[in-house]
């Protein structure tokens, strides 16, 4: 009976919860001074303008793109926004005070330029973050590995942006992520192993980067993967088959302006977009000049389209070019020398053969030695040779 009891007012709790998630707009003002102040230090910091934040009024109610729940600040949506005069001369990635916004879930400064690097503590401080969206903020340098520490996060766009650097593997911590574009960076490297263990992932873009490496294996673990979009990088290699047959939800597919090379593998009902690599057999590829060019900077030999004669990268061609032609010489001058040594004891015997003359010689055994030497010295060079060096024994 207890049980009951107490199991009908968890129900109904949670029912209150969410209905307070639902209810839509906030209608309590904000509760928090340490919020509060939070958000005035960071409407300076980025130079906010009173048009949209309005000083004196309450954030909860109304700001625009302040989301609160329970008097609580839980979304910041500066999306779009226009900075003070002044606010747009200092521009930075200056939002520290948002580390005193424990609850907020969803971030997105989208279209805001924050040009500077994203501050480390960004990942250890909002723990609570599901959403996070820098799409087009001018940012710089590389991405901080603690984003991996963001364990509810379920969006992560950083597309649009200057950075530089790997891709950090603690990217694949992200258990919760549905969401992840990079996009249009310049990112460097490789993709790292670990965003195969992104089970929840449904939508990859990581296009329009300078990623160079093979397809890791591991990428068969995206299994609620729906599109992956890995256009105009740098990446090589063959495509691997068992990423196509793991990945059953997978409708979209964009490997295009790589440098892939070797057989299409079936990629199931997807779409795949596969133009300008160096895969065999396949429609609209780069070609044979750009493709082994590009294998061979890398130091790796290229397939040729799957045709006879793979490009080695050249300077191991040059090596075993002289390789074998020292090989070659080794062995004429083996099969030469019992020939040559053969010649001159003919050439002994034959001062002091009467047979010499009428260009007969029987006493040799071998039959194919004894045709040549027949011939040799029956021929007036021969002779010539033998009255000019005076050569007998
Ligand atoms: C932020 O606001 C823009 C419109 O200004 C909207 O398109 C976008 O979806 C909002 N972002 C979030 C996370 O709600």
């Amino acid at each position: 009976m207890d049980h009951l009891r107490s199991t009908a007012a968890l129900l109904f709790l949670l029912a209150l919860q969410f209905q307070s998630v639902l209810s839509q707009p906030e209608t309590k003002p904000l509760s928090s001074h340490v919020e509060r102040l939070a958000l005035i230090r960071f409407r300076s910091s980025l130079g906010l303008r009173s048009k949209d934040w309005p000083i004196k009024a309450d954030p909860c109610l109304i700001w625009r793109g302040i989301d609160c729940r329970d008097g609580t600040v839980v979304g910041i949506n500066i999306s779009g926004f226009k900075r003070t005069r002044l606010g747009g001369q200092n521009s930075q990635f200056a939002v520290d005070a948002l580390a005193r916004l424990t609850h907020l879930e969803s971030f997105d400064a989208s279209f805001f330029a924050l040009p500077g690097q994203i501050p480390d503590w960004l990942g250890y401080k909002l723990g609570n973050l599901h959403v996070l969206d820098l799409h087009s903020c001018s940012i710089v340098g590389a991405i901080p590995p603690s984003l991996g520490e963001l364990l509810s996060l379920s969006v992560l766009d950083l597309s649009q942006n200057l950075l530089s650097g790997s891709i950090p593997p603690s990217i694949g911590n992200l258990a919760n992520l549905q969401w992840l574009s990079i996009s249009e960076n310049m990112l460097s490297s490789s993709i790292p192993n670990q965003i195969g263990n992104l089970a929840s992932l449904v939508e990859l873009d990581l296009s329009s980067n300078h990623l160079g490496s093979l397809l890791p294996l591991e990428l068969n673990g995206l299994r609620s993967l729906r599109k992956m979009v890995l256009r105009n990088n740098e990446l090589m290699g063959a495509l691997p088959v068992d990423i196509f047959s793991a990945l059953t939800q997978l409708e979209l597919v964009d490997f295009s302006q790589n440098y892939f090379e070797g057989k299409v593998p079936y990629y199931g009902h997807s779409r795949a977009s596969l133009g300008a690599n160096c895969l065999q057999q396949f429609g609209k590829q780069r070609t044979l000049v750009e493709c082994a060019s590009f294998y061979a900077s890398k130091g790796l030999p290229f397939d040729n389209f799957g045709n006879p004669g793979a490009t080695d990268p050249p300077r191991r061609t040059r090596k075993w070019t002289i390789i074998l032609a020292a090989v070659l010489a080794v062995v004429a001058l083996l099969l030469l020398f019992p020939l040559l040594l053969l010649l001159l004891l003919c050439a002994c015997r034959c001062g002091s053969s009467p047979q010499l003359e009428d260009g007969r010689v029987d006493h040799i055994p071998d039959p194919i030695y004894g045709h040549l030497v027949e011939y040799f010295l029956t021929s007036r060079v021969w002779d010539e040779h033998l009255r000019a060096t005076s050569f007998c024994c």
